[in-house]
């Protein structure tokens, strides 16, 4: 079952100079995928995670979610999307510093339409973080953080989770669980779609593209 579609999408930046990082990208990412995109530094990886996430508008081509035509969602329809459909898990993903790390979970999972503290209790103790679900965000480290963030991703059962580099500042033990936890969840249904410079996690994806030259390629087993 297809979760979104792009077809032919462009996005530049116009900041001076025109930027293009995506040219002709076009994707189907369908429920279960575990997708692993890869591609230099500066290519536009994590652009192409924005247009997948509704934070950035293409300015050309189609992309749909769920059949529905994403350039024709108002500002509330894409909000509702966001917190309710995609989890995210970004290189700058930050908390809400006034609240602890419960707090932060159940209001992600409560944005979402969801009440669920059993399961925030779980996801806390499967990335190791039980003993610190009443710290507020400055309380944690690095590592700690950017577990956290696994865990506000996967807090309201999204359909499709968009992972920017998500092993970046862990160790080899909560890298290899982090991957473990999305493979999971794509078993489950839910697809992820994860931006890596590490061709080990790569190799654990089920299907491998690169972005290249503004457009994405399958890369060949
Ligand atoms: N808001 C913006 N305005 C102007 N240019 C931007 C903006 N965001 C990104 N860019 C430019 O678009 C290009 C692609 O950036 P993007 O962040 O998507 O790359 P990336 O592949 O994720 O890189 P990295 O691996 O370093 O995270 C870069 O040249 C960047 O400078
Ligand atoms: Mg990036």
């Amino acid at each position: 079952m297809e979760i979104c579609k792009l077809e032919h999408i462009r996005k530049d930046y116009r900041m001076g100079e025109v930027v293009t990082p995506l040219k002709d990208v076009s994707l189907v990412v369908n429920k279960g995928d575990f997708i692993a995109v890869e591609g230099p530094s500066g290519i536009g990886k994590s652009t192409l995670l924005y247009v997948m996430g509704t934070l950035l508008q293409s300015d050309e081509g189609s992309y749909t979610f769920e059949g529905r035509d994403v350039a024709k969602f108002g500002d509330d329809e894409k909000s509702e999307l966001r917190a309710k459909k995609v989890g995210f898990l970004f290189q700058d993903s930050t908390m809400i510093q006034a609240l602890t790390l419960r707090e932060n979970l159940l209001f992600t999972q409560g944005v979402g339409g969801k009440k669920d503290p059993k399961m925030v209790d779980e996801l806390l103790y499967r990335f190791g973080l039980e003993d610190r679900a009443d710290f507020f965000p400055h309380q944690l480290s690095g590592g700690q953080r950017r577990r956290a963030m696994a865990a506000r991703a996967l807090i309201h059962d999204p359909v499709l989770i968009l992972a920017d580099e998500p092993t970046n500042d862990l160790d080899e033990h909560w890298s290899e669980e982090i991957i473990r936890v999305l493979k999971e969840q794509t078993e489950k249904g839910t697809a992820v779609v994860m931006v890596t410079h590490n061709s080990r996690w790569a190799q654990e994806a089920t299907r491998r593209c690169r972005l290249e030259d503004g457009v994405l390629v399958d890369i060949a087993e």
